[in-house]
């Protein structure tokens, strides 16, 4: 596990320093120095508290207070972003280091991840290079592109996005998390027969379909240099590893069944303790800037009706093994299942297949129990009224 995890330190420090940043910062107004005192001192702790003040225990319902932090960290983070120096530059980078280093060494979903492979499966492992190791040259000139590509979507590849999300956020940590259907792990597994069209399909028009569903947009044409981009630097990941094997860390591990039938009341309690702080109490993200640092989960910007996010079995396994952000694993199954559900119950932008009607559309794609479109929940029926 560790191996894999190394070597992407860039990557944290520019997306992520600017959220553990804030969240370290912001309520308890600590000075970046005090903050960054307490960091190692929480390390190792196996309190299962985060290394960071701001974020409430998930155990503990959100209340007005933690609520009444949120605009600040948007303040605080806008605010950071302008007057940063190279004085404060240098503590913030290496307090989120540290902080994503505890979050990443202690989490349970090492411990899950390691015990589950320990025992079910002999998937090999695998880790990729660190981004150091991109070379200079017009080879590493596209891996860097496939990078900027992935990690500012909609910046990078305008013409293809319709919504306000990025690919990383649904594959963590530039593409490198295992557990978050990494890269290095999908590249060697294409071509690939999918049910999903019916037919062999290439790494680049898997690629394709993450445009018109997950970013609600159009697939670039096959030939185009977002897709050559993207192809570069996934293989430029998978450099070394088994071609055509299951790797440990691939897509999302499993959910198993809960227990009790995932239940749309239990989930958005689950949502307003776990979820709502970052994701918004109406699930629409937060912007800072006009970027989202924390991505809608439904509605107009987020990913459309015919995303594999919107099926219950990918939505809770991607979920229990990396939410709430850093604290992955630490959802009960039952949790993840009724969360995925209430979350899935919403209205989002419409499937780009619709035939014109809910009802055809659903039995020509949505015909199983994993998506909820064309099904009526509290009343309304989902696919009708679609986000835009
Ligand atoms: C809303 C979340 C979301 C976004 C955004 C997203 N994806 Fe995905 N992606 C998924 C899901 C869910 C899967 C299916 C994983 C599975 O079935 O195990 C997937 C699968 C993939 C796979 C195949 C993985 C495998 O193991 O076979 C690749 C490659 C991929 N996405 C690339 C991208 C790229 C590139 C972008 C941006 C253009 C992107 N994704 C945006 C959710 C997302
Ligand atoms: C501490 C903040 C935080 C909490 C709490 C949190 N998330 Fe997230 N979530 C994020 C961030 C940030 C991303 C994007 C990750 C990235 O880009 O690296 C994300 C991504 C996602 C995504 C994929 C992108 C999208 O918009 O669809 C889903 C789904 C998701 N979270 C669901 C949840 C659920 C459900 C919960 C509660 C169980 C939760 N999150 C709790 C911060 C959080």
């Amino acid at each position: 596990m560790a191996a894999r995890q190394m070597g992407s330190t860039n990557v944290r420090l520019e997306r992520m320093c600017v959220l553990v940043a804030s969240w370290i910062g912001v309520s308890s107004s600590l000075s970046t120095n005090a903050a960054a005192a307490r960091v190692p001192a929480n390390r190792g702790k196996d309190d299962g508290q985060p290394p960071y003040g701001a974020y409430p225990h998930r155990s503990r319902k959100l209340d007005a207070r933690d609520l009444a932090t949120v605009p600040m960290v948007r303040r605080a983070t806008a605010a950071g972003r302008k007057q940063t120096t190279m004085s404060t530059r240098l503590p913030v980078l290496l307090l989120a280091t540290l902080a994503l280093g505890a979050c990443t060494d202690h989490t349970p979903m090492d411990a899950h991840a390691a015990e589950a492979s320990a025992a079910a499966t002999k998937a090999p492992a695998f880790a990729p290079p660190p981004e150091s190791a991109i070379p200079e040259g017009p080879y590493g000139d596209m891996v860097r592109l496939g990078r900027e590509i992935f990690m500012h979507t909609r910046k990078a590849a305008p013409a293809y996005v319709g919504n306000g999300l990025a690919c990383v956020n649904c594959h963590l940590d530039a593409g490198r998390l295992a557990d978050s259907a990494p890269l290095w792990a999908a590249y060697g597994m294409y071509p690939q027969y999918r049910k999903k069209n019916h037919h062999v399909n290439s790494y680049g028009e898997r690629l394709q379909g993450c445009f018109m569903y997950s970013m609600n947009g159009k697939a670039p044409p096959l030939g185009d240099k977002v897709i050559l981009a993207l192809e570069t630097y996934s293989s430029w990941m998978a450099q070394g590893a088994p071609h055509g094997v299951k790797l440990e860390g691939a897509g999302y591990p499993k959910v198993s069944s809960p227990a009790k039938k995932p239940d749309y009341a239990r989930g958005q309690a689950v949502f307003a303790r776990d979820c709502a702080l970052c994701h918004g109490a109406d699930g629409q993200g937060q912007k800072v800037a006009g970027d989202y640092v924390f991505p809608p989960l439904w509605g107009p910007d987020s990913f459309n009706w015919g995303a594999g996010m919107h099926e219950l079995d990918k939505a809770s396994a991607f979920i229990k093994a990396n939410m709430p952000l850093s604290r992955g694993g630490s959802l009960s199954d039952q949790d993840a299942w009724d969360v995925a559900i209430f979350m899935d119950a919403h209205e989002r932008p419409q499937d780009p297949r619709y035939k014109g009607d809910v009802a055809a559309t659903r039995k020509a794609f949505h015909d199983t129990p994993m998506s909820l479109y064309g099904q009526r929940v509290n009343g309304h029926l989902l696919g009708s009224e679609p986000a835009h």
